[in-house]
């Protein structure tokens, strides 16, 4: 029997993803599921065939042309791509996948808290309650922005956008979107299309956005385009951190025309930016839209399927 081809898994993924794993495959497991330098993934790639990495392991053109030949796949367990440098990574004969479809429904449920959280002062409130500085109510105290029956934009209707609408619509929400291409009809489900983003921020009370970073959407929720929205509206963000311009967020927060942010990535990672922590109006979140165990368990399983097929010669499932 040929020996099973050796693969560094380079974060402590689920239980179950790390024991199907060992038993499939020649395995090395990063289980003090510390950060790799470029170095450090440069050396472990002329000890494996195949790497397992999270949005966290940086794939920079550098990387990737100082990648030793015997790396044959990386199996993302992610489904941005945006630590990768796919040209790059082609260039060199590299295959790499994605985990698609499995993290929608998590990440649109981080989504909602977000939203719900941002519009009902859930900051504030935590912070008052727990630190006994409740003190006080009023008809007028903490009064929030109504979820149900308003206006939600999404930019970027791909899978996760998709699962949000299907979740807002729950709370009646009015749903609008904006994506490169129309959906047909019939996946629609009720939500207008806008040709551009521009009529898209004039009716959105909440926009949320879902759609990949790349070199052309960097940026871009920035001044120009925040004070296209609403007076009162608020900002989602579960997708990256770098579609929005920090600075003109917290201005636009800051003279009153947004009323709240709900984040959950930032241009900055792990850390965040510590000029938001100053606003009770920006609810905030660790990167964690994908983090349940059902979820975890599906990314791995699907980072595996797609090296399952690699190595037995078919094309992966999730091949970008
Ligand atoms: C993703 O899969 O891209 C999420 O951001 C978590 O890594």
């Amino acid at each position: 029997m040929s020996a099973k081809p050796k693969v560094w898994i380079a974060r402590k993924l689920s239980d179950a993803t790390l024991e199907r794993a060992a038993r499939d495959y020649d395995a090395i497991i990063n289980m003090d599921d510390g950060l790799s330098s470029a170095d450090e993934i440069v050396a472990m790639s002329a000890k494996v065939d195949a790497i397992i990495p999270c949005h966290s392991e940086h794939f920079t053109e550098d990387v990737a042309n100082r990648l030793d030949p015997r790396l044959k796949i990386i199996a993302n367990h992610s489904v941005g791509v945006d630590h990768c440098n796919l040209p790059a990574l082609k260039a060199r004969g590299i295959a790499v996948t994605n985990t698609p479809d499995v993290l929608s429904d998590a990440t649109a449920e981080i989504a909602m808290l977000l939203m719900l959280g941002a519009a009902r002062h859930a900051v504030k409130g935590d912070h008052l309650v727990r630190s006994g500085q409740w003190d006080f109510w009023s008809p007028s105290f903490m009064v929030g922005k109504q979820v149900t029956g308003a206006r939600l934009g999404i930019i970027g209707m791909g899978r996760v956008g998709q699962a949000f609408a299907r979740k807002a619509r729950g709370f009646d929400m009015e749903i609008h979107y904006y994506n490169r291409s129309r959906l047909d009809p019939g996946s629609e489900a009720g939500a207008t299309f806008h040709e551009t983003i521009e009529s898209l921020l004039a009716v959105s009370d909440f926009l949320s956005l879902h759609c990949p970073a790349t070199p052309e959407t960097t940026g871009l929720m920035n001044a120009e385009r925040l004070a296209q929205l609403p007076a009162g509206a608020i900002l989602i963000n579960t997708a990256r951190g770098a579609l929005v311009d920090e600075a003109a967020l917290l201005e636009a927060l800051a003279d009153g025309h947004l009323a709240a942010a709900g984040l959950d990535c930032f241009v900055k990672e792990p850390g965040g930016n510590p000029a938001f922590a100053e606003h009770q109006n920006i609810f905030m979140l660790p990167h964690i839209g994908s983090a349940t165990t059902r979820t975890r368990d599906a990314m791995g399983f699907r980072a595996l399927d797609n090296l399952d097929a690699f190595f037995r010669g078919d094309t992966p499932k999730d091949l970008l």
